[in-house]
């Protein structure tokens, strides 16, 4: 391609007539729009024409008028989108996922409406007119070419499905980002609506199955904006004991099921969450005994990318990077030399049920808590407050290999169990939830009955200042609840929460 030789980054003579400043393009946005952005974990979102639109927003209410969009992205994004769409109160809804803190505090304190969902669902839901029609798409891209093909940016996440769907286009052509991207992407056209929908022709992690570039209709993109603004990149802590603890637990238990024969030697394709357990767990497979590993996953961050680069990991699907800043520094300006190693797909196919099953996934998530009959909290703290979203985790724990859901013990200094009666909040039922793991321990669950779960997740996995409270619990249920298959005694199943609430410890004072 030529583009990276010349500097100039859209090639298209009829799109380059469309440049603009971001304040002109946020000025085309009009009050109650739905706003399909491009994003997933705070990389290839649109950076200037959110913080232009949010600046819109603001001064609008200043003058006392009503302004407000819906916002959906691919997932998470940044300061620059969810951080100053929310500070503006700019959004009435947000879907699917986020991460933000100023979001987050508008969600909970009920002054914005939240639809968090399986990322798997997002593009079909929309697809489908449920969930009305999409006003208009704003993409960061790296570059449009001179046929008006455009090499995506850093994450793919829904941004084929918001080209198709909105009735405009914006386009953010960061300059930040590396031309070296052209050629990672995998966007497959083949979909189609059901009842017209053919079988996916993926039967390998690494394979690719469609075009390297997003299609985008002219006559749609109404503005397109420049921007050299970076991804967010948040640095990741150092492993610290317990995280370490949880990913020896998970390597063990995987070399174990490889000596069953239950599991090949180069395992199977990788999903892994993100934060900083997850990232531990990768750094964990750096020095265990696999190779030949291959990832099937949504985000491709700092231990997945040393994982392919140390030559232990022999390819990674996914549809976005989550860097660190030093990842970013040292990884995209080569991204290129990984372009027969690493695959970015929309997060319809990344996250797809049937090809997730195809392959056969091992997912590895984070979880809030899980309760001792193995039901996972993956996105409410006490029940009620919502923290990110459940993401992609149901789309992999229900339909991979095994599922596998990972916490520390406790939470907050100790005053709360990661393992309690009963979930204050549900994700992912006893039916999607293979193995639980902390660091005292992994409760491998899969054929067992609920009593025995119970029994095993107690003992292999609470904090030893909580074993023996989750155990009494256990025991008078089984004696007193009037069912003995998930015995519960309701006036006490969300006792522990209720206390935490009331005298900030779920530990009983005597204990
Ligand atoms: N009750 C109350 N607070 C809890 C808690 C619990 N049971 N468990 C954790 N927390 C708090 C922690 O104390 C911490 O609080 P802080 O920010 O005040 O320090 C915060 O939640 C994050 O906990 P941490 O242990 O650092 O977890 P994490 O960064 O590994 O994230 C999830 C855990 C569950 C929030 C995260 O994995 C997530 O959002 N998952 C859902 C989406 C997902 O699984 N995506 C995967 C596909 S990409």
């Amino acid at each position: 391609m030529s583009s990276s030789s010349t500097g100039n980054r859209v090639l298209n003579s009829v799109i380059a007539q469309r440049t603009m400043s971001a304040e002109d393009a946020a000025a085309l946005v009009q009050p109650g729009w739905q706003i399909g952005m491009s994003g997933f974990t705070g990389s290839g979102y649109p950076k200037a024409v959110p913080t232009a639109l949010a600046r819109r927003v603001a001064d609008a209410h200043l003058r006392g008028e009503k302004f407000k969009v819906n916002v959906f992205t691919g997932a998470s994004t940044g300061p620059e989108l969810d951080g100053v769409l929310a500070m503006a109160g700019a959004m009435q809804m947000r879907m699917p996922y986020q991460s933000d803190p100023t979001t987050r505090k508008l969600i909970n304190s009920g002054e914005m409406q939240y639809i968090d969902m399986h990322l798997s669902h997002v593009a079909q839901l929309v697809e489908y007119g449920f969930m009305g029609k999409l006003d208009l798409a704003i993409i960061e891209v790296t570059a449009v070419l001179e046929d008006g093909r455009v090499i995506p940016s850093t994450s793919l996440g829904n941004n084929q499905t918001w080209i198709g769907c909105a009735e405009k286009v914006i386009l953010e052509v960061n300059s930040t980002q590396p031309m070296e991207l052209e050629g990672l992407h995998d966007i497959y056209y083949g979909l189609g609506l059901p009842p017209f929908r053919d079988p996916i022709p993926l039967t390998a992690a690494n394979q690719r199955i469609g075009e390297s570039y997003l299609k985008i209709p002219l006559e749609k993109v109404v503005a397109v904006v420049h921007t050299d603004v970076p991804d967010r990149a948040s640095a990741f802590k150092a492993p610290d004991e317990n995280s370490k603890k949880i990913a020896g637990n998970i390597i063990e238990f995987l070399i174990w099921e490889v000596k069953k024969g239950r599991l090949p030697p180069s395992l199977l394709p990788l999903q892994s969450g993100v934060g900083n357990i997850a990232n531990a767990v990768l750094y964990g497979l750096g020095e265990g005994p696999f190779n030949d590993l291959t990832a099937y996953t949504e985000v491709i961050q700092d231990g997945l990318f040393d994982l392919i680069r140390s030559g232990k990991m022999l390819s990674a699907s996914a549809t976005s990077f989550s860097l660190s800043p030093d990842g970013v520094e040292q990884i995209m300006p080569h991204i290129g030399e990984y372009r027969d190693r690493i695959v970015l797909r929309s997060q319809e196919i990344s996250n797809h049920p049937g090809i997730i099953r195809r392959l056969g996934v091992i997912a590895m998530n984070g979880m809030i808590e899980a309760d001792i009959y193995g039901n996972v909290n993956s996105t409410h703290i006490m029940g009620s407050s919502v923290m990110n979203g459940i993401g992609g985790s149901g789309d992999f724990a229900r339909n991979g290999f095994m599922s596998i859901f990972m916490a520390p013990s406790t939470a907050q200094k100790g005053t709360i169990s990661t393992l309690v009666p009963m979930v204050s909040h549900v994700d992912h039922t006893e039916h999607d939830v293979s193995v639980v793991v902390t660091e005292q321990g992994l409760a491998d669950l899969r054929g067992l009955s609920p009593t025995q779960r119970a029994k095993l997740i107690i003992e292999n996995c609470a904090h030893p200042d909580y074993r023996a409270g989750l155990l009494d619990y256990y025991n008078r249920s089984y004696k007193l609840a009037n069912g003995k298959h998930t015995p519960h005694l309701l006036t006490e199943s969300l006792s522990w929460h209720s206390r935490y609430l009331r005298t900030g410890n779920m530990l009983r004072q005597e204990e």
